[in-house]
């Protein structure tokens, strides 16, 4: 009998597929079929760190939303900020009543603030765990990367003194010095980290002359960037890592858990296909497990990693070489 479950921040997870934050998560009818459909675990729609404050402040400044950051502002736009904190908590304590898999809240935020009070009453809704979204452009000329990395540090450490359940970091790839800071945020008490977030890109419209949205649906070849990382940190990693951005079918899951992750979140392969596919991919993985004659996830994760490699050199190659492409 093949056995899909895996652990990941301290909890059993019935397969290592999770359904990351998106809109699909957004409802009680959204999580039971994502459950229904064989998710191990399920990442709530995020709450805004800008929308928790201003609904502790009693207001949100009408007209004042392009002060916000403007994700926030889009989402609270989009969303209602009325009742949304409550709304949120009521999502979480409902979720907890109805369905057996883990349930994750996602918290959007920047820097360490008065929201941070707001993680005891997820805790007290029944999360399972908290993942929070860091996600920052370094586009201000006067910070140095030095600083950009101590908010993440300064969060993580934070985090560690305030919450009772596991948390988790989702962080994008924006740092010079990367594995420095994987490492240290992975040994920083956070149970987890989630590589990576995929970032909202601006496009041109060379027609209208202006600015337009880029693919909020990620390609299937975007899963290479957190692959290598994943498989360069997790044999010296301080927390669980789990692979996030591109993952569209079962073998590319394979391939972030033989890299080390152990658990695997999927958005877009759900847009792009439906929900339904979640069970598609659990197969797809439980027949390669079954070809190569494993029975649980532990038998080969972290098999493909770099510190298990006879080529470590190879994880950390960024330049292309006629042997190692082939087309030249
Ligand atoms: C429609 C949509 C909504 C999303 N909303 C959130 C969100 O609220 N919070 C968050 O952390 N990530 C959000 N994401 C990012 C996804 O959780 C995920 O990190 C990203 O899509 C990369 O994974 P994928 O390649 O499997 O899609 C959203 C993505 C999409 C497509």
């Amino acid at each position: 009998m093949i056995d899909l479950s895996t652990k990941y921040l301290g909890l059993t997870l019935p397969s290592p597929l999770i359904v990351g934050s998106c809109g699909l998560t957004n409802s009680l009818k959204g999580i039971q079929q994502c459950e229904e459909a064989g998710a191990g675990a399920v990442v709530l729609k995020s709450i805004f760190e800008e929308q928790i404050v201003a609904d502790s402040d009693g207001l949100v400044p009408e007209g004042e939303g392009s002060l916000w950051h403007t994700e926030a502002y889009e989402y609270i736009r989009d969303y209602g900020h009325e009742s949304a904190v409550s709304r949120f908590l009521d999502l979480v304590r409902e979720t907890k009543k109805s369905v057996k898999i883990p349930v994750i809240a996602s918290v959007h935020c920047l820097t360490p603030g008065s929201w941070i009070e707001f993680i005891t009453r997820l805790q007290k809704a029944g999360a399972d765990a908290i993942e929070l979204n860091v996600n920052v452009l370094s586009s201000d000329t006067r910070l140095t990367g030095a600083e950009m990395e101590s908010t993440y540090f300064t969060l993580a450490e934070t985090l560690r003194k305030v919450t009772t359940i596991p948390v988790s970091l989702k962080i994008g790839y924006h740092f010079s010095s990367m594995a420095a800071v994987l490492f240290r945020l992975s040994h920083s008490g956070i149970k987890g980290l989630v590589l990576f977030n995929r970032p909202f890109f601006p496009d041109f419209d060379i027609d209208k002359m202006e600015l337009m949205a880029g693919r909020a649906i990620s390609g299937t070849q975007e899963y290479l960037m957190p692959l290598r990382w994943i498989s360069m940190v997790s044999g010296r990693a301080g927390c669980d890592l789990c692979a996030s951005t591109g993952v569209h079918d079962g073998k590319t899951a394979v391939k972030m858990l033989l890299a080390g992750a152990s658990s695997v979140q999927v958005v877009s392969a759900l847009y792009d296909k439906d929900i339904a596919h979640l069970g598609t991919m659990n197969n797809e993985i439980r027949s390669w497990m079954e070809q190569h004659g494993h029975q649980r996830i532990a038998d080969f994760q972290g098999h493909l990693r770099q510190s298990e490699s006879h080529n470590p050199a190879a994880y950390e190659r960024v330049q292309f070489m006629r042997h190692s492409v082939g087309i030249e």
